[in-house]
């Protein structure tokens, strides 16, 4: 323990102490008192100037010259000079925007990501920055969801090693010495990505199992990679809001994991409690967040109103206070305000750092990354001879940032026309919005339909507008806007081939666009330098190597659909279609339209002689499986290697398909490698009807592949006792074919 702060805790009065845990955003601090007299938003919240200048953190302040005047004119006023905490969202990028999360996630790249957190990191701590509000982890499997763009999708193992990567990119390896990186803080704890129908803010409802299996992993991955902040979510967690839940924060974070670092609520959470209908006012709920363990309320006010109360009333123990007031000043020992209270921000260094080519570049490298192509019956690459032309509303858009991304500029932003131009002669380019996002006119129509005439090839630039996922944006109908579907059933009658390039945040239902398109290329938002990646991606100098990490549905109506579900005690049998009492729609199929893990290059992968080192695995010799590749294209080209893993039969059901490890390898045109992974008893465990993490010995298949659907299977036995009769017996037991 810090004596230090101890001390500085102990001379803190209790007003002190309730204002450091407040965090207010930067219009709190400018001109909020007016001829002495609090006005705007200290006087709709309530409180007075003095909790502003005893308040511990600020939210969305950024710039150096800003950063420097906040802290400036905070410690002239603060009694004890306890230096403000700077927080704020950089979550793709500061101004160098990189794609969107869960583009991110398609790379599978996770030291291409790790460099994109720490470049992020760099522009926002010369800028004054000394927290950012992420890595967001939040496990998803409804592209309803509007924030599904912010997460990496709907795999657990997959986002636990993100999470890792991200935190790692953020915060370096010494925070206190090292002023170019930014505090992680971990979000949304808990489980929020699972809101009911993919409506935000909405009900969560799961047992604790799931919770454990699959949503938690990626937060707990965050924490034991030495991320400093929790944020709270906005949803219930088993009936009971996160940011007032005592077995989630206390029992489960800080009990269970040990985590001792900040928790946060959400913007306005700790308040929602009433809402809710978990408190019926505002001590109430600063009552119920503070015994849950939520040390800063973001933007309400319950706790510098009702907290001094609650301790004087003797409802709560000071003590809870001080232990939130010691954490927090714990952080900011840690990021070293105490000795620089303006930590990294400079402003010249901004001016040097900020958009340099470097950072442009490693933008540029992930955005090629994590494009997807889902379709291409011949038409890409495109060749430098033909006449192209461009049409859609994002032809010519700056909108390629997707939300979150609030410093990055559209000017900034390497648009797809400029880009095009680079690669074919000008005058071979001809180009036309065709319509708006979601409307158009008739003259936009004849406009496009005149360019498309005269060109050998139609690219199509379509996608949601950035206000079409993120917060508060769910969709119910995650089609494309019915006047860009109509846009290419009016250019389809040209009868020329027609390149779709998607721009947009979430999986869509792809209906009308895959089936009349002869290819789709999946570039999400792909930040500052997407423009650029993608005209490289359609001319073959870069080979397309992005893999989903949420499936694609074939509808709506299936979703939620993710590929590491149960079987059903009825699954439905592909080779016997008119059995009727199986678990199936009448209507549409089971299977997504694209699974998890899948995406196409120009060329093709063969995947050829996958051996097993072993029939059998014990806890103390794992086995090993191996697979060729051979790249029969013409392109080099980066190939994601996909193992995953069936536990046959479990105390518990398991998942028809698990990831359980992937490799992306390299390879030259004709070039075949080996890859070989280590399956070992650890990666078998799962949580047991007593929540114990443990292995069942027994039949298990492995499956490696190019995607989780088309993976080939081969049984493998854990064998847990080698040597008892009861294995013996299970060893010779015949393995279940499937
Ligand atoms: C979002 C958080 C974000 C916070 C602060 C909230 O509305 O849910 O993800 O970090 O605002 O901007």
């Amino acid at each position: 323990m810090n004596e230090r702060l101890l001390e500085l805790v102990d001379q803190m009065t209790l007003d002190e102490k309730t204002s450091q845990l407040i965090q207010l955003a930067t219009h709190f601090y400018k001109g909020a008192v007016k001829d002495g007299q609090v006005s705007g938003p200290l006087e709709e919240m309530g409180i007075s100037e003095d909790i502003v200048r005893n308040s511990g953190s600020v939210l969305g302040a950024s710039g150096a010259k800003e950063v420097i005047n906040i802290q400036k004119a905070h410690l002239e006023e603060n009694r004890l000079q306890i230096p403000l905490l700077i927080m704020a969202d950089i979550i793709h990028g500061y101004k160098t925007i990189f794609p969107v999360p869960l583009a991110i996630g398609c790379s599978f790249d996770m030291e291409l990501a790790e460099k994109s957190a720490e470049i992020a990191a760099r522009e926002a701590a010369v800028s004054g920055v000394h927290v950012t509000f992420a890595p967001m982890v939040d496990l998803v499997r409804d592209p309803r969801w509007g924030r599904v763009m912010e997460s990496i999708g709907e795999d657990p193992f997959l986002n636990s090693l993100f999470a890792k990567a991200f935190v790692r990119g953020f915060q370096g390896s010494d925070l206190r010495n090292d002023p170019t990186r930014v505090a992680a803080c971990v979000k949304h704890f808990a489980a929020y990505g699972a809101a009911e129908g993919g409506r935000d803010y909405n009900t969560v409802n799961m047992s604790e199992r799931q919770l454990r299996e699959s949503y938690l992993p990626a937060y707990k991955a965050a924490l034991d990679e030495g991320c400093e902040m929790v944020m709270t979510s906005f949803n219930i967690v088993d009936g009971i809001p996160a940011s007032g839940n005592q077995h989630l924060l206390r029992n489960l974070l800080r009990e269970e994991w040990n985590f001792d670092g900040v928790i946060i609520s959400d913007w306005g959470a700790v308040k929602e409690l009433i809402p809710h209908g978990a408190a019926d006012d505002e001590r109430e709920a600063a009552h119920k967040a503070i015994e849950a363990g939520v040390d800063i309320e973001m933007m309400t006010a319950c706790y510098v109103k009702n907290l001094k109360e609650l301790v004087e009333a003797g409802t709560i123990e000071e003590s809870i206070i001080n232990e939130a007031v010691l954490r927090i000043l714990t952080l900011k020992e840690k990021l070293g305000l105490f000795d620089n209270p303006f930590r990294g921000a400079d402003s010249l260094a901004e001016e040097e750092i900020i958009l340099c080519d470097s950072h442009r570049k490693t933008a540029y490298e992930l955005a090629a990354k994590s494009c997807v192509l889902l379709k291409n019956d011949g038409v890409l690459p495109l060749n430098s001879n033909q006449k192209i032309a461009l049409i859609g509303p994002f032809a010519e858009s700056g909108d390629l940032l997707g939300p979150w991304s609030w410093l990055g500029s559209k000017d900034e932003t390497r648009k797809l026309s400029d880009s095009l131009k680079l690669k074919i002669d000008p005058s071979n380019l001809f180009i036309a919005d065709g319509c708006d996002i979601e409307t158009g006119t008739a003259e936009q129509l004849k406009e496009a339909i005149y360019t498309a005439e005269n060109a050998d090839v139609i690219v199509l630039a379509l996608g949601e507008h950035s206000h079409m996922s993120g917060e508060a944006s769910s969709r119910g109908d995650i089609r494309l806007p019915k006047v860009q579907v109509e846009l290419i059933s009016h250019l389809k009658k040209l009868q020329k081939p027609i390149a779709v390039v998607l721009f947009n945040g979430r999986p869509l239902d792809l209906h009308g666009v895959i089936d009349e398109a002869d290819a789709v290329l999946e570039a999400w938002y792909p930040g500052t330098e997407g423009g650029l990646a993608v005209a490289d991606l359609l001319y073959g100098e870069r080979n397309p190597s992005g893999k989903l990490t949420m499936s694609f549905p074939y509808s709506v109506g299936q979703v939620p659909v993710y590929y590491n579900a149960f079987n059903t005690g009825r699954p439905k049998d592909e080779s016997d279609p008119k059995e009727h009492f199986v678990s199936k729609y009448l209507d549409i199929p089971n299977e997504p339209l694209f699974p998890f893990g899948f995406g196409l290059s120009y060329g093709t992968f063969l995947y050829s002689d996958v051996a097993l080192s072993s029939q059998t695995l014990t806890p103390d010799e794992p086995l090993f499986v191996s697979v060729k590749v051979k790249n029969t294209g013409k392109l080099a080209g980066e190939e994601t290697v996909q193992v995953y893993i069936r536990d046959m039969k479990g105390e518990v059901v398991r998942p028809v398909k698990e990831l359980k490890d992937f490799k992306k390898i390299l390879l030259q045109p004709g070039e075949t490698k080996e890859v070989t992974f280590e399956i070992t008893e650890e990666k078998l465990r799962y949580y047991h009807s007593n929540m114990k993490f443990s292995s069942d010995a027994g039949a298990f298949k492995v499956f490696v592949g190019t995607n989780s659907r088309d993976a080939a299977g081969h049984h493998f036995e854990l064998i847990k006792n080698p040597g008892t009769a009861e294995q013996q017996k299970s060893h010779s037991m015949k393995l279940p074919s499937l």
